[in-house]
């Protein structure tokens, strides 16, 4: 089976999506991860454009082991220069050159003659060879192009030492079976011995449908980004070409070497470090990728999983199936979710709950396990009442006082304080409640949002807390984040507490307490 290269631009094209701007250290923090997931190239920066990108790249050459480490270039000497230096440090190197070939670029852009730009892609693609064996080809605009002009530009880059050809839709205009056929024409026109690689933009949200077409035409080299960053609507999303590929490897018959387990957690860092978020129905790695809310598809899910998954969850790094409970959900999913809560219910006094909670699914968008238990409260009799509340939380930090926090709780048993020491605000307070509830819970996610605008914006925070194997979600909303922090850690510890008394495993409710 052919393996197809995953060339990853998420630090390049993706790096040119409007309002991004990473720094060194974030940039080599996301090459080594893409090194982790197993992409076969990183494509980490222009050079020529700046400084701090000629930086970013000479840091990535020298400090990331595993993909080849590549620099874009235009044709001018001055930039293939200037990317060879960069990544001369890496152990394997790319120069990638490109320039336009569509009539569009070259008369209003460029302003050269067809004939200048075939001297100049083969000039530079020779000068790019002096560096390195390992040359890729661009005619940008590539798909508005005209085919044969095109592959005269690239028969010269070929002669000329490019061992890749690189066919980018840069403006997401092509469509799949004419794009197809564009790398057929390719294949067959241009002699030599160089792999075809396609670029997709999302402008028509057909990225990735035009990169699988492409695949299915001959091309054997990816070109995309983590959670589909590029220029203006974006690249083929990595995860979604590899997912493909993955999933219906008997309609494409091709394979990759991406560790497919490391795709949500290189997701979840992309999206923090760049400040892009991923919308929650996004495909492999949204965080509804795998939920499901109304009643057949849960009842389906809950009976075997591959009546609704055609991937499984845990494949693509995400923790699991979710039965999400909203006003579509069936008895099925009410009941299972409740046992899984560890809440036996049974006869009238289901069929009562699950009527109460129909009604209130038709108020709240997301009933939570803290509504559920509500209901159960009140039908079975169950405690609901938290072992520990915050009477006071007091800290102290800044820039040059080490960060500290001292909780007060109030239970049953009386008044409870412990105070501690942490790497953060928020750690601190996190360990005194530990200290003070004696229950040694792990924060293993942490989520904040405004729930309103302004300086004096309400903090909501959301936590999942873990204990023996066993997680549980906490909520804690405040004009202080800290504070909202130490409210929702407590909350989740209340959970558990409630758990262990009564003997059971809380469920693994993926989104809300
Ligand atoms: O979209 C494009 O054409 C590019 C080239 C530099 C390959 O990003
Ligand atoms: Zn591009």
């Amino acid at each position: 089976m052919d393996k197809i290269t995953i060339f990853d631009t998420t630090l390049r094209d993706g790096e040119q999506s409007p309002g991004i701007s990473l720094d060194i250290k974030e940039k080599v923090e996301i090459a080594e991860q893409l090194s982790r997931l197993g992409v076969d190239v990183i494509e980490a920066g222009f050079p020529i454009a700046s400084q701090g990108d000629f930086d970013a790249v000479e840091a990535i050459a020298k400090a990331v082991s595993g993909p080849t480490i590549c620099a874009l270039s235009r044709t001018a000497f001055a930039d293939v220069d200037r990317a060879a230096e960069a990544v001369r440090h890496a152990a394997n190197s790319r120069i990638h050159v490109f320039i336009a070939t569509s009539a569009l670029h070259m008369e209003k852009k460029l302003r050269m003659t067809p004939d200048q730009v075939k001297a100049e892609a083969a000039a530079a693609v020779a000068r790019a060879r002096t560096y390195t064996d390992d040359v890729e080809f661009s005619p940008e605009d590539g798909s508005r192009s005209d085919p044969e002009f095109m592959c005269e530009v690239l028969q010269l880059a070929v002669d000329n030492g490019a061992t890749t050809l690189n066919i980018p839709d840069t403006v997401g205009f092509g469509v799949p079976d004419e794009f197809a056929r564009l790398i057929r024409f390719v294949a067959d026109t241009v002699t030599g011995d160089y792999v075809i690689s396609t670029h997709c933009h999302n402008d028509l949200g057909l990225a990735v449908a035009n990169s699988m077409a492409g695949v299915m035409a001959g091309a054997r080299q990816i070109e995309c980004a983590i959670n589909g960053l590029g220029e203006r609507a974006g690249n083929a999303a990595l995860e979604e070409v590899v997912m493909a590929i993955n999933t219906r490897r008997d309609h494409f018959g091709v394979t990759t070497n991406i560790n497919t387990t490391e795709l949500a957690r290189t997701s979840r860092m992309v999206s923090r470090l760049t400040g892009y978020s991923v919308q929650y129905n996004k495909a492999v790695v949204g965080r509804n990728a795998f939920a499901h809310e109304s009643g057949i598809h849960q009842h389906g899910v809950l009976t075997e999983r591959t009546t609704y998954e055609i991937m499984d969850p845990t494949a693509v790094g995400q923790e699991g199936s979710s039965i999400v409970l909203g006003k579509h959900s069936g008895r099925h999913a009410f009941r299972d979710t409740l046992e899984k809560m560890g809440i036996s219910i049974q006869g009238d006094a289901l069929n009562v709950a699950f009527q109460r909670f129909k009604e209130l699914a038709d108020r709240k968008v997301e009933v939570t396990e803290a509504d559920l238990e509500a209901i159960a409260v009140e039908e079975l009799g169950v405690s609901a009442i938290d072992r520990f509340t915050v009477e006071a939380i007091t800290l102290q930090g800044g820039t040059q006082v080490a960060p500290w926090a001292k909780v007060v709780l109030s239970s049953e048993d009386g008044v409870v304080d412990a105070e501690s020491n942490g790497d953060g605000m928020i750690d601190a307070v996190c360990k005194a409640i530990k200290e003070a509830t004696g229950v040694n819970a792990r924060l293993v996610d942490f989520n904040v949002s405004s729930v309103t605008s302004g300086v004096d914006a309400l903090g909501d925070v959301v936590v999942h807390v873990e204990l023996d194997g066993v997680k549980v979600a906490g909520r804690g909303v405040s004009t202080d984040v800290v504070e909202a922090s130490g409210k929702a850690f407590l909350n989740a510890v209340n959970k558990l507490i409630r758990q262990s008394e009564r003997g059971r495993q809380p469920r693994n409710l993926e989104r809300g307490p």
